[in-house]
């Protein structure tokens, strides 16, 4: 199985989406690290009581070097035997080092349906524009913010009194389905997808 790295910096739901994936004997991946900027991230707690191999690499030692930061991440990534990434609401923005270092092998997901709504608050946003379809996006990253190759969106409804929280609620769930879907597809492309709901969920897209 292929060994995937997770990047995290905060609650990890999408982390943890992609550990029980990684559960199904017929899931293509394995985690080999969860890596978070916050030493306090709830999601390194998860990762380590799952048995996962966990580490916590402070930015904030690093002043303004993002690339020093990030090479010690490559490092980490690499030391793990990691062979993809995912972020998994990791909030920083990556340098061209770690950008070009991981390229094509390198997923996020956002949680709107890009290329509307980049960047931070994206379910008030959608809220505020009046779209009445939101959802997420699983996307390889390049250089630009959120605007990689989109590689599976997920669509919601917005529906009537939805606050962002409802809405952001309801986007959630999806994430949890479609960033496991998603990395399926792209370390295996020809396989069947057995297990999970990734293919059904797939089919929706
Ligand atoms: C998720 O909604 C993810 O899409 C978003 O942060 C949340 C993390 O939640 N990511 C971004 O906004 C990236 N720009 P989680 O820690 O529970 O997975």
């Amino acid at each position: 199985r292929i060994p995937v790295a997770v990047l995290i910096s905060g609650r990890g739901s999408n982390m943890t989406a992609l550990i029980e994936a990684c559960r199904e004997e017929s899931f293509p991946a394995r985690i080999a690290l969860v890596l978070s900027n916050e030493p306090a991230a709830a999601g390194l707690a998860t990762a380590a009581s799952a048995g996962l191999r966990t580490a916590s690499l402070d930015h904030r030692p690093f002043g303004r070097d993002r690339e020093a930061h990030e090479r010690e991440i490559d490092a980490l990534l690499r030391e793990a035997g990691a062979q993809a990434v995912c972020l998994a609401g990791y909030m920083r923005r990556l340098t061209p080092f770690l950008v070009g270092a991981w390229s094509g092998r390198m997923l996020n997901i956002h949680p709107s349906l890009l290329p509307s709504f980049p960047g931070l608050h994206t379910h008030e946003r959608a809220l505020a524009a009046g779209v009445r379809i939101h959802g997420c996006t699983v996307h390889l990253v390049t250089e630009g913010v959120d605007e990689g190759p989109i590689l599976g969106q997920a669509a919601v409804p917005v529906l009537a009194g939805d606050d962002a929280a409802t809405l952001g609620a309801r986007v959630l769930a999806q994430e949890h389905r479609l960033y496991p879907a998603v990395l399926a597809r792209h370390l295996r492309p020809d396989a069947e997808q057995a297990g999970s709901d990734g293919a059904a969920a797939l089919r929706c897209f």
